[in-house]
Formats: structure tokens, sequence, C-alpha cells
């Protein structure tokens, strides 16, 4: 990711398709998202990351080192108006950079319980369920539990 990309990526992420399914979900502005990716490109255990196919930019991938040895949290966004297919593309180009590119040694996810497609997405990228974080999310009027999922560079490898 880089500048050119602030203002695509901040109407993916703001929009309701997306935003319904992260933690933090008020509308955000130019502002405040400039603020992040100058803090966050600037971190060296992030890795920030625009998906393309035939140079369109079609989602957004944000991988953290989390703890040593490379532990890494991921999240990720599709377009919202992203051909069918985009999802699956995207994991699979997420993971081979993070794999094969990073040398991340785990990579974990965690979606929210009514996320539905992020549940079916890491099950079918060969993520195991890690166990749930029951009403661990308070959106302002009720309480969501949180799916972990988990994908260590072995089962990745296993799987090509
Ligand atoms: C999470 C996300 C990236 C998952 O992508 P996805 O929905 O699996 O995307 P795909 O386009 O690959 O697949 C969509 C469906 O179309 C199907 N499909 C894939 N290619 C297709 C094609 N060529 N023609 C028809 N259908 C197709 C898939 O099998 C899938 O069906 P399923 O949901 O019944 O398995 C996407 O839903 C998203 O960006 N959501 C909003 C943000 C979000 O939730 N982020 C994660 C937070 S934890």
């Amino acid at each position: 990711m880089t500048n050119q990309d602030l203002a695509r990526v901040l109407a993916w992420r703001n929009h309701e398709d997306v935003r319904r399914y992260m933690y933090t979900q008020h509308e955000i502005g130019l502002e405040e998202h400039t603020r992040w990716f100058e803090r966050a490109s600037q971190d060296a255990s992030r890795h920030l990351l625009v998906f393309e196919s035939d140079a369109v930019s079609l989602g957004f991938i944000n991988i953290h080192q989390i703890a040593p040895g490379g532990v890494a949290d991921w999240g990720f966004y599709a377009a919202p108006d992203a051909p069918k297919g985009t999802g699956r593309h995207l994991g699979q180009a997420a993971l081979r950079y993070a794999f094969a590119q990073a040398g991340l040694h785990k990579l974990c996810g965690q979606a929210l319980d009514y996320n539905e497609n992020s549940i079916r997405f890491h099950q079918k990228l060969g993520f195991q369920q890690e166990g749930i974080l029951r009403e661990q999310h308070f959106n302002g009027q009720r309480y969501h539990d949180v799916v972990c999922f988990g994908l260590l560079a072995s089962e990745w490898q296993a799987n090509l």
C-alpha cells in the first residue's frame, strides 16, 4: 500500500459491507485514515498490502507480527464491488506472501460471530478454528463472540 491507495482503501473500509464486520464501525475520515497510515507504514511489524489482479486494485490486507518467532495476525477486505472469486484469490496471495515471502510461522485471524463469509473463508483456506472468545466484542448495543483461527506455515505448505 502506498499514499496513492489511501482514498481507495478508505472508501472500501467505510463501505457498509466492510465496516459492519470490523471492530470499529464508525465512518473514518480522511485525516484519521492518513494518520493511521503514516503510523502503521513506519511500523516494521506491519505489512500493509493492496491485492491487485491485472493491475486493478481489489482488496486490502494488513499483516501484523504480534509475537516473536513469526506469529502474526491478519485483517483484510475485498473491494465491495469486486467480482466473485476475489476473496479466494486475495486469501491465497496473502498466504503466499505471509509464508513464502515474509517467512512467518503462523497466521491468526479473528472473525465476529455473524461474519459467515469470513468464517467460511478461513476454513476454505485451511485455517483451524482454535477457539471462541465468548461475548468478547461489544458494539455499543450487544456483545458478540469472536471466532479465532490459526494456520501454520507447515499446514499451508502441506496444502499446496
Ligand atoms: C471476507 C471476504 C474477503 C471473503 O471473501 P469471499 O466472500 O469468500 O469471496 P469470494 O468472492 O472468493 O467468494 C464468494 C462466494 O462466491 C463463490 N465464488 C467464487 N468464485 C466464483 C465464481 N467465479 N462464480 C460464482 N461464484 C463464485 C465462492 O465459492 C463463495 O461462495 P461461498 O461463500 O458459498 O463459499 C469478503 O467477504 C469480504 O471482504 N468481507 C468484508 C470484510 C470482512 O469481513 N473482512 C474479514 C474480517 S474478519
